[in-house]
């Protein structure tokens, strides 16, 4: 049943495609828009006091849990999804819609290309920092593109499967990072896996 009546399967199938097809879109003209305004030095942050990690880590893992089983549907054994995360990650000032935003986007990328083994999430804090790491078993990317995947644009592969997408996701996660003081970077060898790591400084509670 529609929200205006009845609607056949056909027809949902139809509003289905529409809708992700919509989703698409946006999810493009807001990277577009993201990376314009980084180019123009007008990416401004909206920082919140007393962000829950934990909870962000959640909200984000809820959000690439579909898209791990829509890969997983696709593949003999499926992928497995392990999670390395400090319980308790004290409350730090950040802004925590970019900091999902950048979650998201390594963890989207690494079940995009990873076909077999594992993907880990990690999440800890270290000294006046948090470190996370987002690793899994894909095919690794060759050293002679590890830095040039940061520039707009930029794919190291081209084969049709894996072209999807628009080469905007790390450089904009990696201009995100940086904006709160942090650092992105990757590591990654041919036929055994890629890690993508960043830091977060820690920002406690002012005292009142
Ligand atoms: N985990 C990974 N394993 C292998 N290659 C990767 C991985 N993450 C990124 N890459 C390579 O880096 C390129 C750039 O990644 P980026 O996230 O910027 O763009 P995209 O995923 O292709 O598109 P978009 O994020 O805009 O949808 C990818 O196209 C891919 O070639
Ligand atoms: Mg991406």
């Amino acid at each position: 049943m529609g929200v205006a009546g009845p609607v056949t399967d056909e027809q949902l199938t139809m509003l289905h495609t529409s809708l992700s097809s919509s989703r698409h879109l946006l999810q493009l003209i807001n990277d577009v828009l993201d990376i314009s305004k980084i180019q123009a030095g007008k990416l401004g942050l909206y920082i919140e006091e007393d962000v829950n990690l934990n909870d962000e880590i959640k909200a984000v893992i809820d959000m690439a849990e579909p898209l791990l089983q829509k890969q997983n549907a696709m593949l003999e054994q499926p992928i497995r999804f392990i999670q390395d995360i400090d319980h308790d990650l004290p409350l730090t000032a950040c802004d925590r819609r970019r900091i999902r935003q950048v979650l998201l986007n390594l963890l989207s990328n690494a079940i995009k290309f990873t076909e077999q083994g594992s993907i880990t999430l990690s999440a800890k804090k270290k000294e006046k920092e948090f470190i996370f790491a987002v690793m899994d078993t894909g095919p690794g990317i060759p050293q002679e593109m590890q830095a040039r995947i940061f520039e707009p644009f930029v794919q190291a592969t081209d084969d049709i499967k894996h072209t999807q997408g628009t080469g905007l996701g790390l450089p904009i996660s990696r201009s995100l990072v940086e904006a709160h003081g942090g650092e992105l970077w990757v590591e990654s060898k041919m036929g055994e896996g890629t890690t993508f790591f960043f830091t977060l400084p820690f920002r406690p509670p002012i005292p009142q």
